[in-house]
């Protein structure tokens, strides 16, 4: 019979030969780009997804992701190396499988494990001596070990002996060009000896480096602590935004001046608030966690709400100036929303502050449209159902003129500004793009918010 370190030795060896086959369940944001680099590096490597439309579009080479290099997809498909597939069967196939998966907040802002059980679940249905599964999905300490590993053990095979098991966080950070997947140093943890020595091996393949840690739970940690940390971050510059605003100094460029120092300071910039699958979701893992095993996290719940409010407080700020810029009123005011992803150059409106904003602003009466080169149509997003199907405004002279005041809520570098700048009757900017990109606006017209 075939023993716990033969597997472990059998994996070591296919890993070392890159012959090992690895499989991504889950082809998003995450997955996909990790699935691509694995297979750039030599892997045979299958992304397992349930959108069969995704799927097929993948593999048909299509450019599913709009910051990749246009041929990246195709040239992975015609590697050989690279495949996607929507039957769950052949997760069999696979000597490593990750787990790339959704781990959003529930209905009652609580952590959303559903996404991550199912995938488990479906991982159990195939799972064979000698496998390793890696989470790699955001969740709350503990989470690989209390709800993966008892389902991933409930056929009888043990973790750590017939299959390994462990936590690597993904750190990708969409439409960053400086780091890519490969760039960045990767997180290991697990909780037995073999499998924390695959994983740093694995990864060590992959990324330009692995840290191993000495377990899952503080592997999962590492996600939270670092998430958590933008989360403050972000508040308080929010916050100095709004102190030295009543002061009548220009908080970008405080930041800008303070970044200069060499040591003790990192700069994070004012906004309309957080958003995507991340900053906002992770400080509520580590705060429920806390909760959980008797602890308190209040810094972190103040910042989130903080975050949380300041789409209310842009929508506040933009009746203040409408009424104080030739008194019109925000009920019946013309709003022309500039991006509705939830940072620059990305196609994700998840968490997106601009949608809490629109929303709110319609609420108080206004009427708004918006323009986004990289949503035509507006998508279907959990806490903003009826938007969905609006269609991006044009950006003509005339169109801009027309509405009483411009609020930019994304800095997308595909946009005229400077039609915006000349047209525009009132702009009201969350991101600082006029000064950044150097763009003149008339006297009085513009206000930084
Ligand atoms: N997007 C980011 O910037 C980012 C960065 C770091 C970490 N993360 C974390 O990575 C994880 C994945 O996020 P994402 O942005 O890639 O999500 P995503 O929504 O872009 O992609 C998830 C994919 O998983 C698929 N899926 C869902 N359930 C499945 C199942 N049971 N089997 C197979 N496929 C399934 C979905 O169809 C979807 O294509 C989350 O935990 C997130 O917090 C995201």
């Amino acid at each position: 019979m075939t023993s716990g370190f033969s597997f472990y030795s059998q994996l070591k060896d296919r890993i070392a030969a890159r012959t090992a086959r690895v499989s991504t369940t889950g082809l998003g944001y995450v997955g996909l780009p990790l699935a691509l680099t694995i297979s750039e590096a030599g892997f045979p490597t299958l992304g397992f997804d349930l959108n069969t439309a995704r799927v097929e579009d993948i593999n048909a080479g299509k450019q599913v992701i709009s910051y990749f290099p246009e041929d990246r997809i195709a040239k992975a498909i015609a590697s050989g190396r690279f495949g996607a597939t929507a039957e769950s069967g052949r997760l069999a196939e696979a000597d490593i499988i990750l787990i790339c998966v959704p781990t959003p907040l529930s209905a009652t802002r609580d952590p959303d494990m559903t996404y991550v059980e199912r995938a488990a679940e479906t991982i159990a249905a195939h799972l064979r001596h000698g496998q390793m599964v890696v989470l790699e999905s955001t969740v709350w300490p503990g989470a690989t070990a209390q709800v993966v590993k008892p389902i991933l053990e409930r056929g009888g095979l043990r973790a750590g002996v017939d299959f390994f098991l462990g936590f690597s966080p993904e750190r990708e950070d969409p439409g960053n060009h400086q780091y890519g997947t490969r760039d960045i140093p990767k997180i290991v943890g697990a909780d037995d000896r073999h499998s924390r020595d695959l994983l740093a091996q694995f990864y060590s393949c992959i990324v330009t480096e692995a840290v191993p840690v000495s377990s899952s739970a503080t592997a999962e940690a590492v996600k939270l602590v670092e998430n958590s940390f933008r989360t403050v971050n972000i508040a308080l510059v929010n916050e100095m935004k709004v102190a030295l605003d009543a002061m009548g100094v220009d908080v970008w460029e405080v930041v800008r001046a303070a970044a200069t120092k060499p040591f003790g300071y990192m700069p994070f910039y004012p906004g309309p608030g957080i958003g995507g699958d991340c900053i906002p979701v992770s400080p509520v893992y580590l705060s429920w966690r806390a909760r959980d095993v008797g602890s308190e996290t209040p810094l972190i719940d103040l910042a989130r709400t903080t975050n949380d409010t300041a789409p209310d407080r842009i929508a506040g700020r933009v009746a203040v100036e409408l009424a104080k810029n030739g008194g019109t009123p925000v009920k019946g005011a013309r709003v022309l929303i500039m991006g509705i992803a939830y940072k620059k150059n990305i196609e994700d409106t998840r968490e997106s502050p601009a949608l809490y904003a629109l929303n709110r602003l319609e609420e108080m009466g206004a009427t708004c449209d918006y323009h986004d080169p990289y949503f035509p149509v507006m998508p279907l997003t959990r806490d903003h159902a009826p938007l969905a199907g609006r269609r991006s405004v044009p950006l003509t002279r005339e169109g801009v003129a027309s509405y009483d005041v411009v609020l930019v809520t994304t800095d997308h570098s595909d946009v005229d500004y400077a039609l915006v700048a000349e047209s525009a009757r009132l702009i009201l900017d969350t991101r600082n793009v006029f000064n950044t990109q150097d763009i003149p606006v008339a006297e009085g017209r513009l206000v930084k918010i």
